[in-house]
């Protein structure tokens, strides 16, 4: 149960309110490539509209060196923000001083303002209390709304600071975030499985951890699937690895088949995979089969298989797992009751120049399916978490897919750390419900 006070628990009636959430968007040459995160504030931004208080919102955008880096202006959320809600939104360039305030003051007809990046000031990461007090005086805000889940673990003046000026509570998304994510963590419908990916073993090692505490299945995917096969003894040629974390993977092992050993528990390393030598899509890949030899059994029939079948070559790289990886992971997600999903299976973004569009995506499709696919049956289908930058992408560009899951959060970071168990600052701040 979410502990924090909400909007529905304080009058925000006719109040000038300061609403901080995360527009933290990827933006391209002036146009925004995914909406997700402006379209999840919407449902905090109506309520307080119908109840006619003036919102003044807030948002970093990127990691400025200053206020000269156009590329994290806000403006053109302004316009997209306005465009979401049919009305007008008034771009203030700034977010402190006089100016900001003389704006504001001329726009009293106004109901919502989008003020600039507040990373333009480097106070803001600062947590400084003095820019907290000037981002509030500069609006007048009476009430403080917390709505930016996705960098609730950042302890930044927008964040706390202002939390500690005003009343504090949060608005629908943030509790919806902390709500579904503390509930999957503490009381699953079991049984839970995790499929963790990504890049870093490093950046995750908390959640590795966490879910070999409290999960009945882990499946190891993406390219850190490389550092824990290389942590095995088997060759990745130039594939992308950690090497200092060689070490971590080997204990992350060894905890994990410790547990396996106790208590039904199955801990899923890849056991094929897919190789080229270019990562681009532009060269041919083949299937490399590094444990069970079935599929270089299959396709060598009626011959013997080579070892080049059953080893990834000097020159080659891991740009996804094979299909029987796939397709037991697939079937790990059939059978849970509640899956936790974090990171691609393989480089599911390339897009491929020699013919086949997302060489690289077919590990992801494969487990996307056993996650939400159609054909298991409703009453089959686990409750579904996807957290963290790639995945969510992934889902995002996929037309009609994010509607499948159960949630889709707008936390990269934020939703590792609360997975974790770590208290997000920005959720601590907040008034606590009597
Ligand atoms: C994110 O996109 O993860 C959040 O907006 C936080 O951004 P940050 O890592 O730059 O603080």
């Amino acid at each position: 149960m979410f502990s924090k006070k909400t909007v529905h628990d304080i009058d925000v009636s006719g109040k000038r309110i300061f609403l901080r959430v995360d527009y933290n968007v990827p933006i391209k040459d002036g146009v925004i490539e995914d909406d997700y995160r402006i379209k999840q504030s919407l449902d905090t931004i109506h309520f307080l509209l119908e109840r006619g208080a003036t919102l003044f919102i807030y948002s970093h955008l990127g990691r400025p060196e200053s206020a000269d880096d156009k590329s994290c202006s806000l403006e053109p959320i302004a316009k997209r923000l306005a465009e979401l809600l049919n009305r007008e939104v008034v771009f203030v360039p700034d977010c402190i001083g006089k100016k900001t305030k003389e704006l504001v003051a001329s726009r009293q007809d106004a109901q919502v303002f989008l003020l600039e990046n507040v990373r333009y000031h480097k106070e803001e990461e600062e947590n400084s209390e003095q820019f907290a007090k000037a981002l509030v005086d500069a609006t007048n805000t009476e009430v403080f709304v917390q709505d930016c889940f996705g960098v609730a673990h950042r302890a930044h003046a927008s964040i706390v600071g202002v939390a500690k000026l005003l009343p504090a509570v949060s608005g629908f998304l943030l509790e919806r975030e902390v709500d579904t994510i503390t509930n999957v963590m503490q009381q699953p419908e079991r049984p839970l499985l995790a499929i963790i990916g990504g890049a870093k073993i490093s950046d995750k090692i908390d959640i590795l951890h966490k879910f070999i505490e409290i999960a009945d299945a882990v499946a190891i995917v993406g390219a850190m699937a490389n550092t824990f096969l290389l942590a095995e003894g088997v060759k990745v040629g130039k594939s992308l690895v950690e090497q200092d974390a060689v070490e971590t993977a080997k204990t992350i092992i060894e905890k994990a088949r410790q547990k396996a050993k106790e208590t039904a528990f199955t801990f899923f390393i890849p056991r094929d995979v897919v190789v080229s030598s270019n990562i681009d899509g532009s060269q041919p890949t083949r299937i490399v089969d590094l444990s069970h030899h079935n599929w270089a059994d299959i396709v060598a029939y009626p011959k013997k298989p080579d070892s080049e079948s059953f080893e990834v070559g000097s020159e080659e790289l891991i740009l996804d797992i094979g299909p029987f990886s796939a397709a037991y992971i697939a079937g790990l997600c059939k059978l849970s009751k509640t899956a936790v999903w974090n990171g691609t299976a393989g480089v599911a973004e390339a897009r491929g120049i020699a013919g086949a569009a997302a060489p690289f995506a077919h590990g992801t499709r494969i487990i996307v399916e056993g996650l939400v696919g159609e054909e298991s049956g409703a009453k089959n289908k686990p409750f579904t978490v996807v957290g963290g930058g790639d995945t969510v992408s992934y889902v995002e560009s996929n037309e009609g897919l994010k509607e499948r899951f159960n949630h889709v959060s707008t936390g990269g970071g934020a939703s590792l750390e609360l997975m974790a168990g770590k208290v997000l600052p920005g959720v601590d701040v907040l008034w606590n419900k009597d």
